[in-house]
């Protein structure tokens, strides 16, 4: 069984009914709707959030058609948020195949991430919980701020871990966090058990960026998206920074800020990614994200069924060591 299925086994009926949910708003009889959701449908993606809600509902209650409808409305938002991220940083490969602007252009991206937005929020709206519908609302900003944040910092000179961990924390943590938190409302949670599954949520997520931002320096991982990436789209990652920060080299700074203004040539990125290297600026990161690793596994409560207990410990494992 692969690490993945363990982490699913405890909600594995449950997943079927999410994905019968999922796939029935993913269909529409407009013809260029129509196809870019059945593009998007024949890839799913590995489904770690709307896992999260139903293990977290697992956790303190049952999963009811409201936690399922819930971590449908989740899944769409995100799938919406990856949809608009790829028109934002011209990429024309998700979850290895081609992304929905290399497909049908940008416009019709934009609008497609449009349509998948407001499903989410009709899906949201459907728990018939006003507290998950605040929930999930305030999801969708944040991840646009979170967005916009990072593209304002191609701009500056600043090279902050501060910075960075903010929009981390706003454009991938904030999903995980609203998925577990909505996880354990829905199971009736009490208010210290939903906002305890909130700072797990947070943390797993947190962990989940930096290590998709650590598969960026290695061309070998096979995400299903480009790797090298992020510098060429004028992004710099907790490797970079850290290794910027400690060596203060005016050359390597210089280039770094070449990078994000995009004028960096293909040979400067790899001086640039040959000397965070060198600076250990991928071990820098590797070791903040075994911090919140090993701070998220450690809420995990204890006294509960154990079979969810060991999925969520699995799930947090997998975030951290996944190759894909
Ligand atoms: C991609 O998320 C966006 C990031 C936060 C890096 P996933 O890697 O979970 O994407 P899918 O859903 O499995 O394709
Ligand atoms: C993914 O961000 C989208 C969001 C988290 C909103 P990135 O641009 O960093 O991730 P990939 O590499 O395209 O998945
Ligand atoms: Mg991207
Ligand atoms: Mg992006």
């Amino acid at each position: 069984m692969s690490q993945l299925e363990s982490i699913q086994t405890p909600v594995k009926e449950e997943l079927k009914q999410f994905a019968d949910i999922f796939e029935t708003a993913l269909s529409h009889e407009n013809p260029l709707l129509g196809m870019a959701l059945e593009h998007l449908k024949k890839r799913t993606g590995k489904r770690m959030r709307p896992v999260l809600v139903l293990l977290c509902a697992r956790l303190t209650g049952r999963v009811n058609d409201a936690v399922l409808n819930a971590a449908a409305a989740l899944e769409l938002l995100h799938t919406a948020s990856l949809v608009h991220d790829d028109v934002v940083d011209e990429s024309d490969t998700r979850r290895g195949q081609l992304s929905v602007n290399a497909l049908s252009g940008n416009k019709v991206a934009v609008l497609v991430g449009d349509y998948l937005l407001s499903v989410a929020l009709q899906l949201a709206a459907k728990t018939q919980n006003t507290e998950v519908v605040g929930v999930v609302a305030q999801l969708g900003q944040t991840l646009a701020d979170g967005e916009l944040l990072q593209l304002a910092n191609t701009k500056k000179q600043e090279l902050s871990e501060a910075s960075y961990y903010e929009v981390i924390r706003k454009k991938t943590a904030s999903l995980f966090s609203a998925c577990a938190q909505v996880g354990a409302i829905l199971a009736g949670g009490s208010g210290e058990e939903v906002e305890r599954m909130r700072r797990f949520g947070q943390l797993v997520g947190m962990c989940f960026q930096l290590r998709d931002d650590i598969f960026d320096f290695d061309d070998k991982a096979d995400t299903g998206k480009p790797a090298g990436n992020d510098m060429k789209e004028g992004k710099l990652t907790l490797p970079v920074i850290h290794a910027l920060n400690k060596a203060a080299d005016d050359g390597m700074t210089a280039l770094a800020m070449k990078v994000r203004r995009g004028e960096a040539t293909a040979q400067e990125i790899d001086s640039l990614v040959a000397f965070t290297r060198e600076q250990e600026g991928i071990a820098y990161a590797e070791w903040a994200m075994d911090e919140f690793r090993y701070m998220a596994a450690g809420l995990i409560p204890e006294d509960a069924d154990q079979a969810v207990v060991e999925a969520l410990r699995h799930y947090v494992d997998y975030v951290a060591q996944r190759n894909k």
